[in-house]
């Protein structure tokens, strides 16, 4: 338990946060603002746990050769971005093995139908038509099984998750309907931060769609990436006046190089800089903005099993809540003898 001051007076902070992330690796401007920067609040003023969803990765994955990595990249990016293992739980998902448990005890009181109308279901069904498997549909019911097992009552959110949490909602309340109040509702906590557009200047920023910068590259790559970004569509020329409203390359200048956005907003506007000009100072800017970020990572990977040491302590602090909601759950269900 921990204790937070409100108001002069030292009150027990034990409302429970828990946030699942799917290994991604090495993590982009777009998760940092999304993801990192919310879990960083967050760890001040909740009880949070924080989980890297290695099983939920492979109900989409075609193998699992970089998987380790991934985890590992993606726990070190957290570390280094001031993710604090004194201040909350970090951990991976299948290190604490009650999860499954749960997910199959927890499926027995989860329709069929409602597992099928979920919408991020029936996008892959249309998308993999040949990679349906059986895991996939459990989806939902393993995040459920995430967030029960640890009692999570807050659970930080992207838009796109939502239907998602409101399954979790109905299958903690059936539950607990039929065998008796176990697990807190959960309630969704939308992130607020809007949306970061790749520098494709179209699609959200993201692996997949190959448009990110990765908030521990080089310098070097920083400028070649920005180099290439997308600009102010309607401007043709280097004379033409730029519209900034429509550009993207603004937009991020307005994160990251907040001090000079009117000076770059006239001379984009009468054509006093150039796309590229405005491009080698968001590079700069970027660069600068993560560099004490870069600087720390380095240091953590001096110490190469530190990222093992905290997921391990992480694991050893969640099965102990995670041992104690699988008892309660198997009393409730009279699976105990
Ligand atoms: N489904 C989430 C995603 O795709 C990941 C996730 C798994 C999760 N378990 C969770 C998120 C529990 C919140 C709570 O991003």
């Amino acid at each position: 338990m921990r204790y937070h001051s409100f108001c002069g007076v030292f009150v027990t902070m034990t409302t429970r946060v828990f946030s699942g992330f799917r290994p991604t690796g090495r993590q982009h401007i777009g998760n940092y603002f999304g993801t990192i920067r919310n879990c960083l609040q967050l760890q001040e003023e909740y009880d949070c746990f924080y989980c890297v969803v290695d099983l939920h990765a492979l109900t989409t994955l075609d193998n699992t050769v970089t998987l380790q990595e991934d985890i590992h990249n993606m726990v070190l990016d957290w570390l280094a971005a001031g993710i604090d293992p004194n201040k909350c739980v970090v951990f991976v998902q299948s290190h604490v093995p009650e999860v499954t448990e749960l997910h199959m005890l927890l499926s027995m009181v989860t329709p069929l139908s409602w597992l099928l109308r979920v919408p991020t279901f029936k996008e892959k069904v249309r998308m993999h038509p040949q990679n349906v498997n059986y895991g996939l549909v459990g989806y939902p019911v393993l995040m459920t099984s995430d967030i029960a097992l640890y009692k999570g009552e807050v659970v930080p959110v992207g838009e796109d998750q939502l239907p998602h949490l409101e399954l979790a909602r109905e299958i903690v309340r059936r539950f607990n309907s039929i065998f008796g109040e176990v697990f807190p509702e959960p309630q969704a906590k939308l992130t607020e931060f809007p949306m970061i557009i790749g520098l494709d200047g179209t699609e959200k920023m993201s692996k997949s769609a190959d448009n990110y910068i990765e908030i521990g590259a080089a310098p070097e790559d920083i400028r070649k990436k920005i180099g290439i970004a997308f600009t102010d569509p309607a401007r043709k020329y280097r004379g033409d006046p730029g519209h900034p409203e429509i550009c993207n390359v603004f937009t991020l200048h307005k994160m990251f190089t907040s001090g000079r956005i009117l000076e770059i907003e006239r001379e984009c506007r009468n054509a006093g800089i150039g796309c590229t000009d405005c491009k080698k100072m968001l590079a700069e800017s970027v660069i600068e903005y993560f560099g004490p970020f870069r600087e720390r990572r380095l240091e953590l990977e001096s110490r190469p099993e530190y990222v093992d040491e905290v997921v391990r302590d992480g694991a050893r602090r969640a099965s102990r809540i995670a041992r104690e909601t699988l008892s309660e759950v198997k009393a409730a269900m009279n699976l105990l003898p």
